[in-house]
């Protein structure tokens, strides 16, 4: 059922655990943004922005949490599948860190969602734990994080030097390594992969940048940006977009023996 995003501590052990494993949001300089330098429009853009990041940083550890279940049925290494999990604490603590930002600036605006369906539904074609985890490891880490990484350095670069830059620097330095991790999983996974499989991973990568494709040809509420506040201009987040995928994602995932289909790339890299 879609409903307003809400998002609580309980506090107490659980609270201090936390704290404890992931001391995000200590020694950053809170309270000390200047509202002011910055009309209301700016403000509303900027608060979206964020309040979309909350969103986005839990649908993460939604993401992760599925990537370890699917690595836990298929046997995977301990050490990838604990990462896999630590990686949900990781995205956890964005949330808790984003949250407070949205805080800062104002407050979040109005966001509804189905938490209810967060998890990704894998294809029929996994019908198996480790297929799953195969596909899993594509969308999540090798397309959807590998996009998030380029996008927050681009934003963090923009930024200054006050809040919004030490939140952002946090966020990318946590965000290089999940990415890498569905790259660490195909090299395990690469030689109980069938020529078949690999044909029907390429297809599943191409499907997961297609749905990335508003990145970088809507320019949604953001139109002119708020660098300042972490809200890059649309042409510049474009071109970020596309070299992303094009410099990073799909080279990397053919080093995997995974070659997207090359007409199918260039349409979806197309403008509108
Ligand atoms: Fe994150
Ligand atoms: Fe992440």
């Amino acid at each position: 059922m879609t409903a307003q995003l809400e998002i609580t501590y309980l506090g107490g052990w659980t609270g201090r655990r936390m704290a404890r494993r992931r001391p995000i949001c200590d020694g950053l300089p809170w309270g000390m943004l200047d509202l002011s330098a910055h009309s209301p429009a700016e403000l509303d853009e900027a608060r979206a922005v964020w309040t979309n990041g909350v969103f986005t940083e839990y649908a993460s550890a939604a993401a992760f949490s599925n990537l370890a279940t699917a690595l836990l049925e298929s046997g995977a290494p301990i050490d990838l599948t604990a990462t896999a999990a630590d990686i949900v604490v990781d995205e956890m603590a964005h949330v808790e860190l984003v949250s407070r930002l949205v805080m800062e600036l104002g407050g979040a605006v109005p966001y509804h969602a189905d938490l209810g369906k967060i998890s990704q539904v894998t294809s029929p074609e996994a019908d198996r734990p480790f297929l799953r985890a195969c596909e899993l490891a594509v969308t999540t880490s090798c397309v959807g994080e590998a996009l998030s990484v380029p996008a927050l350095r681009r934003s963090r670069s923009l930024a200054g030097q006050g809040l919004v830059h030490r939140v952002l620097d946090r966020l990318v330095r946590d965000e290089g390594p999940h990415a890498q991790l569905g790259m660490w999983f195909l090299e395990w996974a690469a030689p109980q992969l069938s020529r078949g499989e690999r044909a029907w991973l390429a297809g599943v990568a191409m499907d997961a940048i297609e749905v990335y494709t508003p990145l970088w040809r809507e320019a949604g509420g953001v139109v002119g940006g708020v660098p300042a506040l972490g809200a890059s201009d649309f042409e510049r987040y474009r071109a970020t977009m596309t070299a992303a995928v094009e410099d990073g994602i799909v080279p990397r995932l053919t080093r995997s023996g995974i070659t997207v289909d090359a007409a199918r790339l260039r349409a979806a890299l197309a403008p509108a």
